[in-house]
């Protein structure tokens, strides 16, 4: 394309400076790329690495900063949040950003919503903790401009509890399960209850509210928002004009410079984007670049918002936000006036929307042109001449063509049906009904006088009006017969285009939203949906102890994290001359690779080599696990779709991963078998086995769940002299990266360090999966002689990573007629993907995902029980209680983990929860509501689990420095699942025996330090619940060692002076050469390498029968964790596991192209839980048993409880963060009862009322459509019906 830049100069100047503020630091940058995002300038070109990149598209909210503008004319400031992963620096000239670091810091002192989000144990695995700081900052920037509201009481602010609540909506955490970052910012809310408030630092339950508000962090109104800095009021107020070498920036000022501008992409000199939030291209991912941007922000036409008595313009440029709050303040004054009829929800005046005459302006080179809606719709998409000027929303009564009487109303009402009732999801229908009903009843009903119906988001190309069945209803009295016909007529206007996913589910929802808006005009009042109050109620049953072991610690580093300054591994400054990579993988299940073109004419510059399976100086290898090892790169074949095929290194990252994207693999398929793209064709191709006739057989299946670390994979490998490598990496199992990297290399393990600070969430997905990250890198570094580093996006991620095995299972099962299960006979066909054990498929390699194999087993143990109970027509919990484990049959299944019979909780936790969850009691109300609703259902469920864990040997290190501070190392990980804290706990405590003065402040003295593969070797894998565990007792036995070899000293002086202080004693321990630094690699003994957790669950849920959409209305837990050591991070580790397992129960589809490529990839597609899809009320009860005495550590599994016996020795703790989110399984199940109600109403308005023992079959993730298909598709249809036959 033939560049002449100078097109632009008669239009505009050109100012190349940008000009704005970053945490109140003036940035004044000449020559910059205006293109660049926000994110990638703060993360690569300032020391602000708070803002975290972990979608690049808007859904995730890791990023998000506030961004402030100062209004000279009103003096004023506007403050909202952006995600700065979209935001391009051209659109911040003169703007003041705010991280989290600008919010608070460690140099500067932390603000309150870091000490709380750290005191309320809301941050983890930390990824996520800047962003939602940032999140809930803005909400309280915004609060306190609001002066309508009366002053707070002091240490409070204007914020109110939804507001509050709401503030975190588009922010995602995998981790927490949202319920400690809700309270963290309910402490802020001028109306919380702080009763409400869960499990914190600050204070003890049953403290009063004068001492609890006493402890929290204080929050000063005054001073803790951020001032807009004056350097900047005095000096901008324009937009942007920026002439870099990569491209312009123009903002004109008036439409006539526009106009000029434009011209420019007419005559096809430049490539131009117009641009105002630059958000579209969070879905609309672009990889062309532009020569010219042109904002349209600062031409006053695209801002107006116009009010007057024919309707109100919106300018083009106009924030959701801002047309909202018009639209609110419309509502407010004028609409209520008129809209006597009470409906449960809002009316807004959106209804204006509706009309015909809605009109549009758009503007095309000097002329402008004005269109209806539909007109405009009705076009083509705008040509790059044409723009959008504004949308003018008319008033209804401006253009009513009906005649209006005293006796008519105005009805109107919204719909939407998606994945998150609040939270960002596209829908899968949309709808807005406008009705004029004259309420002067006639014998036989209401009138509809006009009306107006608008569909959208269900599957075309736009929303679209159904003027068909309008004219149909228009003048109609409204019966149910009338009501059946319409729905029989819009069941063939709403029909989704070919290749919409789940068609016949949205047109279903169409029916359902007419049935709800015009019911109640039929004498058959419906409820409407309260929406979203939430309800927590986290506890635990800590129980005093007197030791420092049981105390809810903060979690180390937690206000780091909430601060944003904890460093990751893509945090580490890149290395001069630093490269960087991205994967190509293939898009073939199986097929020989005949070369990798990358695409001259369209790949980015900067591009520097591509790294294939030839350039690997050693072995092929790119991960090893103890099944057997995957290859770094496929040689000439690749054997599963998403393989890696090799490696782009290029000057930025962003060029690496465009230059990926674009490249070209040429396949060869000639003479290769079809690929095997199911179990069932694996186990056919293999003729593996036949199964034989069961006695009562069925058959289930279940998909995969994607890890979702907020931190994709990442590492950084940096060449060292002497051909040694040194590879930050973000892994689990450093140790085998050290030894594949040293493999692929070809060179000696002591030329290679692998280091492992901390990682942003891990779930298993880095484990093996980052080993050939890492190998990538050190291969490309090792090659080039410089530092690569790669930081996956985060579709890659997604295709390349595998995730939970899928399963299909067969079972048969022998009961007795009391339902006590005599046989279970299970063939289970798991799907690996193309590499290591059982079904090979052509599909990703799959991997353990937190609670591996448990997950699914929890699901099928439950279908089993739930087989059994439909069959013998029981209550599922009579059965669910008649096999629960004796101490026999537990002997018999777990022969080497059985324990001591006082170790057997479950049967006692089972009763308890029954009864601190009022379960019965909830089950008969359940019935009686049931019997009350038609389209509302409830289910409740109560769940045991049982599950066994293995510890594994792991290494410490415990060295002391000569002023008595203390560094630990380990092999376990912290991934936020506490490890350090719980080290950090243990290291004081074991060394606070050697029992002399200061010792009770030893926990500040200890810093847990990065994982080094050449400082402690067998570092292992931290996996499976129990690296925590088996760190804190490698620790406790380096103190051990360090206590034997003070005593003696410390005795000595303590005859010589009566009393010693740690630091003195230290210091003469560093005199008398006394070795402080112990080392020890803790190897578990038979009778304590496996043990069981014990926990169940009561979840009631309630289903929506017009929709399908399932609310959790209540969970209680308990769990057993032995004698916890941190109550605090047990608590969080089970709420977190949970509500990923409703993740995978309840909505997270992993969905597949015909290939098997995953095409749930990115945010948009896989619906991990946000804070409005978890339980409304949630309580937990931590277990502290403390019976587990063969034990040398005492805690379940998640986290430890440590208790201490009459003979000082350590009873182990119980691990917590894996086993818990089985307990999900609890929702799934009373989403399964709940279904079965529907269903038995449904069939009663079909005629059928014999009960019904066919079997549920309710898939997982049992998301709508799945649970409105089992309620039936047509259910209003046949609730017409029967009402129709009954009169
Ligand atoms: C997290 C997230 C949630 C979203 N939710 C929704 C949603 O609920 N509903 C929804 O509809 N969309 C949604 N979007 C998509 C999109 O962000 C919005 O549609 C938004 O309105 C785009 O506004 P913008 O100012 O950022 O436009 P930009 O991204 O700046 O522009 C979008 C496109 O329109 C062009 N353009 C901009 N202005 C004009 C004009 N005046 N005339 C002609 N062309 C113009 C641009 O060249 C570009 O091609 C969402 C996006 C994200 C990231
Ligand atoms: S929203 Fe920007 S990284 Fe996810
Ligand atoms: S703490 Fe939220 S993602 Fe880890």
């Amino acid at each position: 394309m033939v560049k002449n830049t100078n097109a632009m100069d008669t239009t505009t100047t050109t100012n190349q400076s940008l000009v704005f503020a970053v945490n109140g630091q003036r940035f004044d940058l000449c020559n910059v790329d205006p293109s660049t995002t926000l994110l990638e300038f703060l993360r690569y070109q300032t020391p602000f690495k708070s803002v975290k990149l972990s979608c690049g598209e808007g859904g995730c909210g890791a990023c998000v900063v506030l961004l402030s503008k100062y209004d000279s004319a009103s003096d004023k400031v506007e403050d909202f949040t952006v995600s700065s992963c979209l935001t391009l620096l051209g659109s911040i000239n003169g703007c003041s950003i705010t991280t989290a670091e600008g919010i608070g810091n460690s140099k500067d002192g932390f603000h309150p919503i870091q000490e709380r989000f750290s005191g309320f144990h809301a941050s983890q695995c930390g990824f996520c903790t800047p962003g939602m700081c940032v999140s809930l900052y803005s909400a309280l920037v915004n609060a306190e401009k609001t002066d309508n509201r009366p002053e707070p009481c002091q240490g409070f602010s204007k914020l109110t509890v939804s507001e509050a609540e709401k503030s975190i909506a588009g922010n995602l955490c995998r981790c927490t399960g949202y319920r400690p970052i809700v309270d963290a910012c309910k402490s802020f809310a001028t109306d919380v209850d702080m009763e409400d408030l869960g499990f914190n630092s600050f204070w003890r339950k049953g403290e009063s509210n004068e001492v609890k508000l006493s402890r929290l962090p204080p929050y000063d109104r005054k001073n803790a928002i951020r001032v807009f800095p004056d350097f900047l009021k005095n000096e901008t107020t324009v937009g942007a004009n920026v002439d870099s070498q990569r491209c312009r920036w123009f903002s004109p000022v008036s439409l006539e410079e526009l106009q000029s501008l434009l011209q420019m992409e007419v005559n096809k000199v430049v490539s131009t984007k117009i641009i105002v939030g630059n958000t579209g291209t969070g879905y609309y991912k672009e990889l062309v670049h532009y020569d010219s941007y042109i904002d349209l922000r600062y031409i006053p036409e695209f801002s107006i918002i116009r009010k007057d008595s024919t309707g109100i313009e919106i300018g083009a440029a106009v924030m959701i936000s801002k047309a909202i709050e018009t639209l609110k303040e419309e509502k407010e004054s004028e609409f209520n006036k008129e809209a006597k009829l009470v409906f449960k929800k809002s009316v807004t005046t959106w209804r204006r929307l509706l009309q015909s005459s809605s009109g549009i302006q758009i503007m095309k080179g000097q002329s402008r042109l004005k269109l209806t809606l539909e007109e405009f719709l009705g076009r083509p998409p705008l040509d790059s001449e044409t723009v959008l000027l504004s949308i003018k929303i008319p008033c209804w009564e401006s253009n009513r063509s009906v005649s209006y009487d005293a006796h008519d109303k105005l009805l109107f009402q919204t719909y939407r049906a998606a994945p998150r009732p609040l939270g960002n999801a596209l829908p899968y229908l949309n709808a807005a009904f406008l009705a004029q009903v004259s309420l002067r009843k006639s014998p036989t009903g209401f009138m509809l006088k006009n009306c107006r119906f608008v569909f959208g988001a269900y599957g075309t190309k736009h929303a679209i009006r159904v003027k068909e069945f309008e004219e149909f209803l228009c003048g109609k009295l409204l019966s149910i017969s009338v009501l059946y016909e319409a729905i029989r007529l819009l069941e063939t206007l709403v029909i989704p285009e070919d290749g919409t996913s789940s068609p016949a589910y949205r047109s279903s929802l169409a029916v359902g939203f007419l049935f709800e808006f015009l019911s109640p005009l039929i004498d058959y009042p419906v409820e409407i949906s309260n929406g979203l109050v939430n309800q927590y109620n986290g506890a635990s049953l800590f129980k005093d102890s007197n030791q420092e072991l049981g105390e809810p610690t903060i979690k180390t580093g937690a206000i780091l994290q909430a601060s944003g300054e904890a460093i990751y591994v893509d945090d580490i400054p890149s290395p001069k001359d630093c490269l960087y990579g991205a994967f190509i993988y293939s898009t073939e299940p199986l097929a020989r690779v005949k070369g990798i073109k990358l695409n001259p004419g369209t790949s980015p510059d900067g591009v520097i080599t591509l790294i294939t399976s030839k350039d690997i100086p050693g072995l092929n290898v790119g991960s090893m696990s103890f099944f057997g090892t995957e290859p770094l790169y496929a040689d000439e074949l690749t054997e599963g779709i998403g393989q890696r095929i090799a490696f782009v290194v290029a000057d930025t990252q962003k060029n690496a991963d465009i230059a990926a994207t674009l490249a070209v693999v040429e396949y060869d398929k000639e003479n290769l078998e079809p690929p095997i793209l199911s179990v069932e064709e694996a186990v056919e191709r293999c003729s593996f086995y036949k199964v034989p006739p069961p006695l009562y057989p069925n058959q289930i299946k279940l998909g995969s769940q994607y890890y979702f670390y907020m931190e994709t994979q990442t590492a950084l490998a940096i060449p060292d002299e002497d051909d040694c490598m040194v590879v930050y990496s973000s892994i689990q199992f450093p140790e085998y990266a050290h030894n594949t990297i040293a493999g692929c290399l070809g060179v000696p393990d002591h030329n290679v360090r692998v280091k492992t600070r901390r990682l942003g969430g891990g779930f298993g997905g880095k484990a093996v999966k980052s080993m050939a990250v890492a190998s990538a890198c050190a291969v490309a570094a090792y090659r080039l002689h410089r530092p690569v580093r790669v930081y996956v996006n985060r579709k890659f991620d997604m295709i390349m990573s595998g995730g939970r095995h899928p399963m299909k299972i067969t079972y048969s099962v022998g009961f007795k007629s009391n339902g006590k299960i005599t046989a279970l006979k299970l063939d289970i066909l798991l799907d690996s993907g193309m590499f290591v054990d059982l079904c090979k498929t052509n599909l990703p390699s799959r991997a353990a995902v937190r609670a591996p194999g448990d997950a699914q087993a929890s699901y099928i143990c439950e279908a089993v029980i739930e087989h059994v109970a439909s069959y013998l027509s029981m209550e599922v919990d009579s059965v669910r209680n008649i096999n629960l484990h004796t101490q026999n049959s537990l002997g018999f299944f777990f022969p080497s983990s059985v324990g001591e019979p006082l170790e057997y909780t479950l049967p006692s936790i089972w009763d308890r929860l029954a009864s601190t969850s009022s379960f019965y009691k909830r089950t008969e109300m359940v019935k009686e509501f049931n019997r009350c609703h038609n389209w509302k259902k409830r289910g409740i469920s109560r769940v045991p689990i049982v599950y066994e864990v293995m510890m594994r040997s792991t290494p410490g290190k415990v060295s002391i420095l000569r002023d008595g501070s203390i560094v630990v190392e380990v092999g376990g990980i912290e991934m936020g699942q506490g490890l350090w804290t719980k080290v950090k706990q243990m290291t004081a405590y074991g060394l606070g025996l050697v029992k002399c003065s200061g010792t009770q402040d030893l926990l500040e003295k200890v810093r847990v330090i990065e994982a080094d593969t050449l400082s402690v070797i067998q570092g292992g894998l931290t996996a499976g619940s129990t690296t925590s565990e088996a760190s804190c007792e490698a620790v406790r036995l380096c103190c051990n060692i360090l206590v034997e070899r003070l005593t003696p000293l410390k005795e000595k002086l303590m005859e010589q002076v009566g009393s010693v202080e740690w630091e003195t004693l230290i210091l003469e321990a560093y005199r008398n050469s006394v070795n402080l630094s112990a080392n020890t690699l803790y190897t578990p003994n038979l009778s304590s390498m496996r043990y069981i957790n014990y926990g169940v669950a009561v979840s009631e849920v309630e289903i929506n029968l017009i929709t399908g959409e399932t609310t959790i209305l209540r969970t209680d837990i308990i769990y057993d964790c032995g004698q916890s050591l941190n109550p605090a991070v047990d608590l969080g580790q089970i709420e977190g596991a949970y509500v990923q397992g409703i993740g995978f129960f309840m909505l997270e589809e992993y969905l597949t192209n015909s290939d098997g490529l995953v095409i749930t990839d990115n945010t948009w597609t896989y619906k991990i839980p946000t804070v409005d899809t978890i339980p409304k009320q949630f309580n937990v009860e931590i277990l502290n048993s403390g019976h587990h005495k063969d034990r040398v550590l005492s805690s379940k599994g998640m986290s430890f409880n440590y208790m201490l016996t009459i003979s000082q020795q350590l009873i182990l703790p119980l691990p917590s963060g894996e086993p818990p989110l089985t307990l999900a399984v609890s929702v799934h199940c009373a989403t399964r009862a709940a279904v079965r109600e529907a269903r038995r109403q449904v069939r009663s308005w079909g005629g059928e009322n014999k009960p019904d023992s066919t079997l549920v079959q309710l898939e997982v993730p049992a998301t709508m459509p799945v649970v409105k298909e089992l309620c039936g598709l047509d259910c209003v249809q046949k609730y017409l019906q029967w009402t129709v036959g009954k009169n």
